[in-house]
């Protein structure tokens, strides 16, 4: 049975008289601050140094104290790590590691460089995960409405027999126990994003292109294609999460569309594939692919960019949205 944890069933307790480090002021970053302050917790912003840190004076113009991450690291008690994941291994060597002590409190957003053991941390510091399941700008803004986005929590290591509720707290500050937080391990949350990124925005953006180019290459106008491959899709993803997929199925499309989804759809996916890369995924070989991508510069992500870049979709698309509307 999954346990589920919602506002009443939280404490703020753990966080009573500590002070908040967000490290890394970005898209997670700066909606989580600003929802953990209006939350009555005090929180400080650790950066990178002002001339590399693109979001230093933001954090300040946002009313928070903003020290290096060093200085950050140094003052709380409890770091919630908000920097981008490949930049995650190099500061957390020379800037976060030299300057933790016991009872502090490392709070992931992501659990891969935890997982795959780039980043080791000592054994008297709570390692934890809170991961809201949003972008960071509806964090905020559900926050804001008096709502909240579901999320997850995790342990690594709890140093001080409290590293739960610590997380917990987090997650209630940021607002996502008034939705639901479920608690989980570092291996699920890690490899259930990395199979959820190759398999549904890897696979629904490659439908969406294939759809597309093969209507234009068989003499359907660009433009037409284009509504066909992205706007149909946008227009029933919200109804069918609002109403559920069955609903939306028998009730809300057209027979035809229910003919089709219940008899083409399963030829159009490869569940084998799929299988085969949840495997890979949890052999760590994906990981390892990225890692060794981000290490090299990314040099297999500039070159497919620029194909991708160059595409007829792409440039239909600019044109769509001038001509049609956004
Ligand atoms: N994006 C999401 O909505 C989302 C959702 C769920 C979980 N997460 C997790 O949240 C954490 C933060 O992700 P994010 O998307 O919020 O990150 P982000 O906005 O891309 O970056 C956060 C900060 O990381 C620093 N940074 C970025 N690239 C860097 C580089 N090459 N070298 C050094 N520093 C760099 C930047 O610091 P400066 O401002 O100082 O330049 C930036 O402000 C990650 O663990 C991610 O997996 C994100």
């Amino acid at each position: 049975m999954e346990k589920i944890y919602r506002d009443a069933d939280v404490s703020m307790k753990p966080l009573d008289g500590k002070l908040v480090a967000v490290i890394g002021y970005g898209i997670q970053g700066k909606a989580q601050a600003a929802n953990v302050r209006d939350s009555g917790v005090k929180v400080i912003i650790g950066t990178r140094p002002p001339e590399e840190s693109t979001s230093r004076a933001q954090a300040k113009a946002d009313g928070f104290e903003a020290y290096s991450i060093a200085e950050a690291t140094k003052r709380a008690d409890v770091l919630l790590i908000e920097l981008a994941d490949p930049a995650q291994p190099p500061i957390y060597k020379t800037d976060i590691a030299p300057n933790l002590s016991a009872g502090k409190t490392l709070c992931f957003c992501h659990g891969f460089n935890v997982l795959y053991g780039v980043i080791q941390p000592p054994k008297d510091v709570n390692t934890v995960l809170f991961v809201p399941n949003a972008p960071g700008h509806l964090v905020r803004q559900k926050y804001l409405a008096g709502e909240g986005v579901y999320g997850c929590v995790a342990v690594d290591h709890d140093a001080t027999g409290n590293a739960l509720a610590i997380a917990l707290a987090v997650a209630k500050a940021v607002g996502s126990t008034r939705a639901g937080v479920v608690e989980m391990s570092f291996q699920h949350e890690t490899e259930g994003d990395n199979f959820e990124e190759q398999i549904l925005y890897g696979g629904a953006i490659q439908l969406m292109r294939t759809c597309f180019r093969v209507m234009v290459e068989n003499g359907y106008p660009p433009s037409f294609a284009y509504a066909k491959a992205i706007r149909s899709l946008r227009s029933v993803i919200d109804v069918m999460d609002e109403v559920g997929i069955e609903e939306y199925i028998s009730h809300r499309c057209s027979r035809t569309a229910e003919f089709a989804v219940r008899t083409r759809g399963p030829r159009v996916v490869n569940e084998d594939a799929i299988r085969d890369i949840f495997r890979e995924t949890e052999r760590g070989e994906f990981a390892r692919d990225w890692m060794q991508e981000w290490a090299l510069g990314m040099p297999t992500l500039h070159r497919l960019r620029r194909t991708a870049a160059d595409s007829e979709m792409e440039k239909t698309g600019q044109t769509w949205r001038q001509d049609f509307g956004r």
